[in-house]
């Protein structure tokens, strides 16, 4: 296991392997921010399938001048969201990410409706609740409507600083967001928009955007976006455990900071290997790149923000 910090020249390093092995082999204090999205214990298998449209006589679409179209299967990927007891399995891990964070540095935890009060609790027992500073509330409106009762349309993003007397908190470099009512507050104001506060209105990764790699609960860039940019120095060492497509180290990568990845699912590992492909700097642990490089036209990673 690579167990050295990244040399000043790498940008980024990923790891294909069980998270605890890598966090055991960080050394104390030495990264910047943490933002980590477990899966979130569902128990169903977490599956996107992407289809591509062909022309074909014997399509069973008719589309554009009564040309007919058959849709192919080009891919699953899938992981499991089960797991015996989901606090049981994250409790070594927030342990030992307690332990890697820098005394300035900071965590935001990525979790939904149905776990966060049991995550709130075990985080507070491991960082102190002085230390809880945030529930960010990710709202979005995307997917069907139970009739049953409210739709779920939010995620819950807990944040919390090592030392809740020292930590970074760049409240000026923060993306500024319309007024809802700008005429309320006068034309300057207006045209300077307000600080965001701690319910964030923000679309999910588009389904047909450039942003979209496929993997099943990608996260959009711009949410990333505003942790590291308010939470992290330019250089600083972003991680994320749970990294699936790598958005983090995508967001990170953007903003001028430096990155370790780590999951244990080489489908994301491979969707990771084409979103960093041509990125100079980035070390593989555990997984060859290569052959899932330069297969399709390379995406972009300085896409439209998601707003
Ligand atoms: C909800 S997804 C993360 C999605 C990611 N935020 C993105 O934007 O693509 C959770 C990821 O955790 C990974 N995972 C689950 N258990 C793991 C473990 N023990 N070690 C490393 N990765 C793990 C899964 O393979 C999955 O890719």
């Amino acid at each position: 296991m690579t167990n050295t910090l990244l040399k000043s020249e790498v940008t980024g390093r990923i790891y294909l392997s069980d998270n605890l092995e890598v966090l055991r082999a960080l050394p104390s204090a030495s990264v910047d921010l943490i933002y980590i999205d477990p899966p979130f214990n569902t128990g169903k298998v977490q599956q996107r399938t992407q289809l591509k449209t062909v022309r074909s006589a014997d399509g069973d679409r008719v589309g554009f001048q009564g040309h007919r179209y058959e849709s192919i299967v080009v891919g699953t990927k899938r992981f499991i969201d089960s797991f015996d007891d989901y606090l049981a399995f994250l409790e070594p891990r927030l342990i030992e990410a307690h332990r890697v964070l820098a005394p300035h540095g900071s965590f935001y935890f990525h979790v939904d409706y149905r776990e966060v009060h049991y995550c709130k609790v075990l985080l507070d027992s491991i960082f102190g609740r002085a230390s809880f500073l945030n529930e960010i509330i990710w709202a979005y409106d995307y997917g069907g409507r139970p009739k049953n009762r409210w739709p779920p349309k939010h995620d819950n993003i807990l944040l919390y600083a090592k030392d809740p007397a020292h930590y970074v908190f760049n409240v000026d470099e923060i993306e500024r967001i319309p007024y809802m009512a700008p005429g309320l507050v006068g034309p300057e104001k207006a045209a300077r928009g307000k600080l965001p506060t701690d319910t964030w209105w923000h679309t999910i990764v588009p389904t047909n955007g450039s942003e979209k790699t496929g993997y099943p609960t990608q996260k959009p860039l711009g949410i990333l976006r505003r942790m590291i940019q308010a939470s992290t120095h330019s250089r600083a060492l972003v991680l994320d455990f749970f990294a699936g497509s790598g958005t983090t180290g995508v967001a990170a990568l953007e903003l001028g900071r430096r990155f370790i990845l780590v999951d244990n699912n080489p489908e994301a590992l491979a969707v990771m290997a084409r979103r960093f492909d041509g990125v100079e700097g980035i070390e593989w642990v555990g997984f060859d790149p290569v052959p899932h490089q330069r297969v399709e036209k390379q995406r972009s990673l300085f896409s439209t923000p998601a707003t």
